[in-house]
């Protein structure tokens, strides 16, 4: 091993907007194993993390429960960290972004941003409520998806046809929050010219991500890169602009620099520089692969210009899937921590990512029957157990080792040649490898069990089945030592049943003989599928309950109100289809001769292809918008429009009564 090591590892820090869940524990107890590998190493490691508080999410959230800002984010942080805590996520610190060593860094990061000439101002033109008074992100406007039609969209992407867009392109757009119309207004922003950071992040990328990340990285730089907009405007819970009044950092401006802040904190007045500048310090971020943007080109491009260290190496992991799917609130799957500590012991589930967790970017499978079978046949069945038994039985026997057999010699200095495996996997985040390493150790001591049978042994040679127990004792002792890292509560257990100081990873290097055990303590039991049952019904009704209740009006999505002359603008007329065909080329569209009487002709493109064969509607009366401005489209000219209701995907064409009469008005 090289000299010790100084290092900051942090993961992303939560919104303190709400309980922390499972897909939050993926990537801090993942982190955890690896702060805790480094400490039983001997190394420094510096495991800080804060509550990301900013944001116009935090804010109307907190007005709609009467309370300020300030107060709802600190009990969520405080909330925050006690939940960790049960999940044996131990942290130095457990900052918030909303800290004053938060506002002085961040000022002095954007200081030097500005006085080198990083950032420009840029007028926007941005949708604002006139009633709520103030300008609406994209995901405070909800509209008609300018695509398929599909209502009640955000204004940042269609959640129907995923098309992406922005606020302004939305059809009948409304404030998400007083459903009011909103205008266009004009706003200045200050930007941070990312293209001018180019050639320092084309080179820093690859050499800070793994490959795997890297190469997907590499198509950033195909185009420009876009100006990043960090100022945002009042009202908003943030930090104000020093020098730019009215306006306040994006929450992403100042939620890494909440990195720094936490570790100023914790180190009680030495400063963050301390150790962050120190050539020597190690600096990991562990982040998900949805906010890589914000870690890999804004963050080292800020550090930069303020002459701070940048990242050693951004850990980018997957999402979180349950059951194979995305978290669902109403299949119970979105599970709060403190719902799944309620009912089970965070062991199991340490245990379990260890076991599914690599340094991929591929998604993270929670898969709730797999997670039963695994933990019951593996870490109980294999590993548990063996000890159990044996220590029982020595126990009967007085509870002293003996001394091992030249094979439990054997077995226990492979085990311990094993370490520098499982080192090296829990070094590179392969806890999966390691945790099969480990395993391998288990399916050693319990081949050594079966063959010398020591339940039988013991009844004909007492010395000769503690010499067997001695050796599977040690093998389990290695085994906990090495899953330490994942399991420090189990640990804890097995260092009282040796009677030993906290393991360090140099442990596994002592062979116990002739060592008196303590008394047998019970160490884990199975876990039964009735707990998880229950985790998830609980969950199921956490999220019913606190289901937004649904204005009928508004789940219809019904467009803001016209008057009769607006109405009247509008010329619908019966018109019968006189013709109908495919368009060559095109998936969804037929087109349509509709005649409205007296000689009059148009010719319409209609999507209605999935639900209509041609043949079937000639001769078929419909409805017709017959004053549309004909529209030029891929195929031809558009003279007006049928009326259909549905979905986009499947539409219905409305039909008058046969009595109608081809070219009456309707009204
Ligand atoms: O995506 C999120 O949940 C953010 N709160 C992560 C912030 S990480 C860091 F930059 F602060
Ligand atoms: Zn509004």
């Amino acid at each position: 091993m090289t000299g010790k090591r100084s290092i900051v590892v942090t993961p992303a820090l939560p919104y303190a907007n709400g309980p922390i869940h499972i897909g939050h524990l993926v990537e801090h107890s993942m982190t955890d194993f690896w702060v805790r590998f480094q400490r039983m190493r001997g190394h420094k490691v510096h495991f800080v993390c804060a509550a990301d508080t900013h944001g116009t999410p935090i804010m109307m959230n907190a007005k709609k429960l009467g309370v300020t800002p300030s107060s709802l984010v600190e009990k969520f942080r405080l909330e925050q960290i006690e939940t960790f805590k049960k999940f044996d996520i131990d942290f130095d610190h457990y900052g918030s972004t909303n800290s004053e060593t938060n506002q002085k860094i961040s000022n002095r990061i954007f200081t030097a941003l500005e006085e080198k000439g990083m950032v420009e101002k840029k007028t926007l033109m941005q949708s604002y409520c006139e009633t709520d008074k103030m300008f609406l992100p994209d995901r405070y406007v909800k509209g008609t998806c300018p695509k398929c039609g599909a209502v009640d969209q955000y204004g940042d992407g269609c959640e129907v046809c995923g098309t992406v867009y922005s606020a302004s392109d939305l059809k009948n757009p409304h404030c998400a929050v007083c459903g009011k119309v909103p205008v266009e207004k004009p706003s200045e922003h200050l930007y941070v010219k990312l293209e001018d950071y180019r050639p320092f992040l084309k080179e820093w990328v690859p050499k800070h991500t793994t490959p795997e990340v890297a190469k997907k990285l590499a198509e950033w730089f195909d185009g420009e890169l876009q100006s990043w907009c960090i100022s945002r405007d009042d009202p908003y819970f943030g930090f104000e602009i020093p020098g730019h009044a009215k306006k306040y950092y994006y929450v992403w401006f100042d939620a890494p620099i909440g990195y720094l802040a936490a570790l100023d904190e914790s180190l009680k007045g030495k400063g963050f520089e301390s150790v962050w500048n120190d050539p020597k310090t190690e600096i990991y971020h562990c982040i998900g692969k949805d906010i890589v943007y914000h870690h890999a080109l804004f963050w080292p491009s800020m550090l930069k210009t303020a002459e701070l260290a940048t990242p050693t190496g951004i850990w980018v992991h997957g999402m979180l899937q349950v059951n194979g799917a995305k978290m669902s609130k109403s299949r119970g799957t979105s599970v709060f921590a403190s719902t799944f500590h309620k009912h089970m012991d965070p062991v199991y589930l340490r245990y379990y990512l260890a076991c599914k967790i690599s340094s991929s970017i591929d998604d993270i499978d929670l898969n709730f029957d797999d997670f039963v079978s695994r933990v019951n046949s593996d870490l109980i069945g294999k590993i548990t157990n063996v000890a159990s038994r044996g220590a029982q039985m020595l126990a009967k026997m007085g509870g002293s080792m003996g001394q091992l057999s030249a094979e439990g010699h054997d077995l226990v200095a492979k085990a311990q040649e094993l370490g520098h495996e499982v080192a090296q996997h829990y070094e590179d985040r392969d806890y999966a490898k390691a945790m099969i390493a480990i395993r391998s150790i288990a399916d050693d001591a319990n081949k050594y069990f079966d063959k010398y049978e020591p339940w039988k042994l013991v009844k004909s040679d007492e010395d000769g089945t503690r010499q067997i127990l001695t050796g599977i004792l040690n093998l389990f002792r290695i085994m906990a030592i090495y899953l330490k890292p994942v399991m420090p509560s189990y640990a804890l257990k097995v260092e009282a049943l040796f009677d030993e100081a906290p393991y360090q990873w140099e442990s596994s290097k002592i062979i116990l003989e002739h060592h008196k055990l303590a008394a047998f303590e019970h160490l884990l039991k199975r876990v039964e599928a009735a707990q998880v049952e229950k985790i998830i019904e609980e969950t199921k009704e956490i999220h019913a309950a606190n289901a937004p209740a649904v204005d009928p009006e508004k789940a219809l999505g019904i467009a803001p109100m016209i008057n009769i002359d607006d109405f009247q603008k509008l010329d619908l007329r019966v018109a019968r289809i006189a013709a109908a065909s495919h368009v060559e080329g095109a998936s969804k569209l037929l087109q349509l001769t509709l005649d409205l009487g007296n000689g009059v002709k148009r010719n319409v493109f209609s999507g209605i292809k999935s639900t209509y064969k041609p043949e079937d509607l000639v001769g078929k009366l419909t409805v017709m918008v017959a004053n549309l401005a004909p529209r030029k489209m891929k195929f031809g000219i558009s003279e007006g429009m049928v009326l259909a209701s549905g979905d986009g995907s499947e539409l219905a064409l409305l039909f008058p009564d046969v009595n109608a009469k081809p070219g009456q008005r309707i009204s």
